[in-house]
């Protein structure tokens, strides 16, 4: 193993910072708490755990003081709802799903400094002191209003107990909280014909008293602080918070429900109220904090603490507005710094749905892909939505295993590997003088670092990869060029050179993919042989000491067949499939008809005898059909569905005394009656026994 610590006297590189970076002596980094209500998917690995990642394991690269917290939101309605479906407590659930979520982020080198849960102890004291601070300080407005009650549930239905259209944008099952549809932030109140969720009940009004937290009195607060001075946020998020401030108008918010499950309200006299999900939740970053370290408060409440709230774009008001709100009301808490919120990852072209089952659940995938967490990191930083909604498609992910992973980066790397083992038994060959060629190459190296470094400092974490990538494709261009297994027999010195230089861009690599592709870096690592380095060295044109002895390696990564993709495509058409049939809705019936209207029709059964594609055409088949009455020909709209030859001698019912009409130019004298069901299969509508041709149906 070779010590670092040795190798920094000889580096000729400066670490680079921004001038931003210097203006603090630490960094507070939080992400959203996912809710435990069921396991996490793609799009929340890639919206803000991976992105932030990423982020956090650059900053210890560069030997910041950071702290990184996040843990379960283990309160709201959602959990309270699954419980009841399920038969089970709150408890239960929150319990199960934070030892899945868990597991999964680790698994997918997630690394937080704690993953702690709202259901805590230091939590509900906390979030009952952060409360009782603010209502002794008189920060909030006691009000007593009509809420939606269910009387059959005995409960209030504030959030997600409460279904209803969206006033704005017509979303038929917009919550009480909020429209999916077209992210509006609503209140209960607002819906269009409200339901309860949880009997169907149309709901009463009935008066209660909860607690608001009057945002209208920190509007200009709020222009200063957002709008004149972070302008640098990213254009979604100033843009919404903008929206927030200038347009909608800041209004005064409940910050207590008429609930069970949650911190309860600490004012003497009150019971069966709870803090709202959305007070408590953001406290939960104080809460993991203070079960971290000692001297959390040094991450909270001192103005050299750098604080960075990673999120999804539904969760920007509660970041940018409330919480700060909450913090700025408390008093001694400083304010983000800056709220990288991304926008949203959709699956092969639909939004990703818990309860639809319309994802790629991490646990599942690792059953599948036990050893490509890297593959995953890779595919959803790539392709990350940092600035409009991405679609996650197997086929992408396929395509940049194959084409970048393997052909550029693990090629790459496996090339100046075996050639090492290959012509110098995994010595790394000395070298004399270096042509100017390949100091051009080596001095490449620090130049794309730094254009890292500048992308992630900007949160613009796909570029950031794309330009860590074009180390790789540095070193194969190099390799391409040189070609060291042509001239090994003839110039032995030149390929020392050659793979001295290799050498050194591989384990530049592995230091610079290292926040992006952990796993990927620590193998990389233990095939050079050495101790994972800082962020400094990175650059470093001898990184490898000639002499060094590597170990043997193994492929970095390898291919994916198609048979695999389309194994996982297959297996959402037929969640697509399950879910078209639980959510089948049959069609309003039609206005009534007289009896006399329905003996006008004549439906026969008959047989067709004939079946050809009409040309030109995708939709259309020619039928002939025995009616028993004559032998006719039919157009009919079946040719997605079904082949000519499999039609042929298929009893089926017509619509004989339809009024002939030309499509693409043959007369159709009737209609096929078919049936259309929720999976958009057709079927002919046929006798349960062969019946003569002609035989009426009526
Ligand atoms: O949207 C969500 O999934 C919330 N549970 C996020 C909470 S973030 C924080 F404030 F706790
Ligand atoms: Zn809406």
């Amino acid at each position: 193993m070779i010590i670092f610590a040795e190798l920094k006297l000889i580096r000729f590189l400066k670490p680079q910072m921004t001038n931003k970076m210097k203006e603090f002596k630490r960094n507070l980094i939080t992400c959203a708490l996912p809710y435990a209500n069921g396991p996490v998917h793609i799009g929340h690995l890639a919206g803000v755990y991976i992105p932030a990642d990423i982020y956090v394991r650059y900053l210890r690269l560069k030997k910041e003081d950071v702290v990184w917290v996040c843990g379960s939101d283990e309160h709201g309605v959602p959990i309270t709802l699954k419980a009841k479906k399920e038969g089970v407590s709150p408890q239960d659930i929150v319990d199960k799903y934070h030892n899945i979520i868990k597991k999964a982020f680790s698994d997918f080198g997630i690394s937080f400094d704690i993953y702690s849960r709202t259901s805590s102890k230091t939590h509900y004291e906390t979030a009952s002191e952060f409360f009782k601070t603010l209502y002794d300080k008189g920060d909030f407005i006691e009000k007593t209003t009509e809420q939606l009650y269910d009387a059959d549930a005995n409960q209030f239905l504030a959030d997600r107990y409460i279904t209803g259209t969206c006033p704005h944008c017509g979303n038929e099952n917009a919550y009480g909280d909020q429209c999916e549809k077209c992210g509006t932030s609503l209140s209960a109140l607002d819906l269009i014909n409200p339901k309860s969720a949880i009997t169907g009940n149309i709901p009463v009004k009935k008066e209660t008293k909860h607690w608001y937290l009057p945002l209208n009195e920190y509007s200009g607060f709020f222009e200063k602080w957002i709008l004149e001075e972070h302008k640098e946020w990213k254009t979604n998020v100033y843009g919404q918070c903008k929206s927030w401030i200038k347009d909608i108008g800041l209004e005064a918010r409940a910050v207590t429900r008429d609930l069970n499950w949650g911190v309860p309200v600490p004012i003497e006299g009150v019971k069966d109220k709870v803090l709202y999900v959305w007070f408590d939740a953001p406290i939960g970053y104080i809460s993991a904090t203070k079960e971290l370290r000692n001297d959390w408060e040094k991450y909270w409440k001192d103005k050299d603490t750098r604080m960075i709230h990673f999120i999804g774009k539904d969760n920007i008001v509660f970041h940018c507005i409330i919480f700060p709100a909450m913090l700025k009301a408390e008093g001694s808490y400083i304010l983000p710094d800056n709220v990288p919120a991304n926008e949203f990852l959709n699956l092969e072209g639909e939004k990703i749905s818990t309860s639809n089952n319309w994802a790629v659940w991490l646990h599942e995938y690792l059953e599948e892909f036990p050893d490509k967490q890297d593959v995953l990191r890779y595919v959803l930083t790539a392709n990350a939505p940092e600035t409009k909604d991405n679609d996650f498609t197997w086929k992408d992910f396929q395509t940049r295993n194959n084409n970048e992973l393997v052909a550029v980066l693990g090629n790459f790397v496996n090339r100046a590997l075996v050639l090492t083992h290959k012509y110098f038994n995994g010595i790394v060959p000395s070298v004399k003088n270096l042509s100017q060629d390949d100091n051009d190459v080596l001095n490449k190296i620090d130049a794309i670092k730094s254009d890292v470094e500048s992308s992630l400092e900007n949160f613009r974490f796909r570029e950031a990869l794309s330009r860590a990538m074009n180390l790789a494709r540095l070193g194969n261009k190099y390799l391409a060029d040189t070609e060291p297994w042509k001239i090994f027999k003839t110039d032995k010195e030149r390929v020392e050179e050659i793979l001295f230089v290799s050498l050194q861009i591989t384990a530049n690599l592995a230091g610079l993919i290292e926040p992006f592709l952990p796993f990927t870096a620590n193998k990389l690592i233990q095939f050079l042989n050495i101790d994972k380095f800082d962020w400094e060295l990175i650059g470093s044109k001898d990184i490898l000491p000639a002499g060094h002895k590597i170990n043997k390696s193994s492929l970095l990564f390898e291919k994916i067949e198609d048979k695999t993709i389309e194994e996982q495509i297959n297996k959402l058409l037929a969640t697509k499939a399950a879910n078209s049939k639980e959510n089948f809705k049959a069609k309003p019936q039609k206005d009534n008809i007289s009896f006399d209207d329905f003996t006008k029709m004549d439906i026969r059964l008959g047989t067709i005898i004939e079946a050809e594609k009409v040309a030109k055409t995708k939709k259309l088949l020619k039928l002939k059909i025995d009616t028993g009455i004559d032998q006719r020909t039919v157009v009919s709209g079946i040719a997605e569905y079904y082949k000519p030859e499999d039609v042929i001698g298929k009893q089926v019912s017509v619509l004989v005394n339809l009024s002939p009409r030309k499509i693409k130019g043959i007369e159709s004298q009737g209609m096929i009656l078919m049936a259309l069901d929720s999976n958009n299969e057709l079927s002919f509508i046929q006798p349960d026994k062969n019946f003569d041709n002609g035989s009426v149906i009526g």
